[in-house]
């Protein structure tokens, strides 16, 4: 990646990597969850539930997402039925983010489907290239508050993850982890 002369540079050669399409859906999506992320919850439930229904590239029916939570990329998340996700949660779905039926997210959980690069000698690291890798979250996974799960990792039907773990690999269906890095602490 040739090395921008400065900030601006930088942001602009970002653009490359989509399409124009892409671009707008980015700076629609930008907008419509600015005017419904912040809605009180019974008021706020339905619109952002229609928001996230036309900008999502698939959500299957009617989600329960809490105040403050925000999404980009959104047209690479697909999402099945049931979800519930509470307040100050981050998705980026650089990679993509893919969602099963009846998953429970916690607060401030963090969900980030795109690794930066840091190999390319010492050069700052937002200058080295974004490799996407496609997060998913299988059926019927609960996140605890404040887990964090790192790009590419598949969160296997069922898992329960507990409050403040940071997913480095895939899980097991059916086990609880927890913990840094999470490692198993039990089964269902
Ligand atoms: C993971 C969880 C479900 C496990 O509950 P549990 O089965 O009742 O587990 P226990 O309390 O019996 O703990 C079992 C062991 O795991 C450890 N443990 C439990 N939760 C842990 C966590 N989040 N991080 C690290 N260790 C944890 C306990 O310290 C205990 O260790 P020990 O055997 O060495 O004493 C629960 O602790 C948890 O994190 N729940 C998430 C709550 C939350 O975030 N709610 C937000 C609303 S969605």
């Amino acid at each position: 990646m040739k090395d921008p002369k400065n900030i601006i540079e930088y942001f602009l050669g970002k653009t490359v990597d989509y399409s124009i399409g892409e671009l707008l859906q980015l700076e629609i999506e930008s907008y419509l969850g600015w005017i419904v992320r912040g809605l009180p919850s019974f008021l706020g439930y339905f619109p952002r539930y229609l928001v996230y229904k036309l900008l999502f590239k698939k959500l299957d029916s009617f989600c329960f997402i809490q105040p403050n939570v925000f999404f980009s990329h959104t047209f690479r998340i697909t999402c099945g039925k049931g979800l519930i996700v509470n307040s100050n949660t981050y998705f980026h779905a650089l990679g993509g983010i893919e969602i099963g039926d009846n998953v429970l997210i916690g607060p401030n959980v963090v969900i980030s489907s795109g690794e930066h690069g840091y190999k390319e000698g010492r050069k700052p690291v937002m200058w080295q290239k974004i490799t996407p890798k496609k997060i998913i979250i299988e059926r019927g996974v609960w996140l605890g508050a404040n887990v964090v799960v790192m790009p590419g990792v598949i969160i296997a039907e069922g898992t329960i993850v507990g409050a403040g773990a940071i997913v480095t690999k895939s899980t097991k269906p059916f086990t609880i982890v927890a913990g840094v890095p999470a490692k198993k602490i039990g089964d269902r």
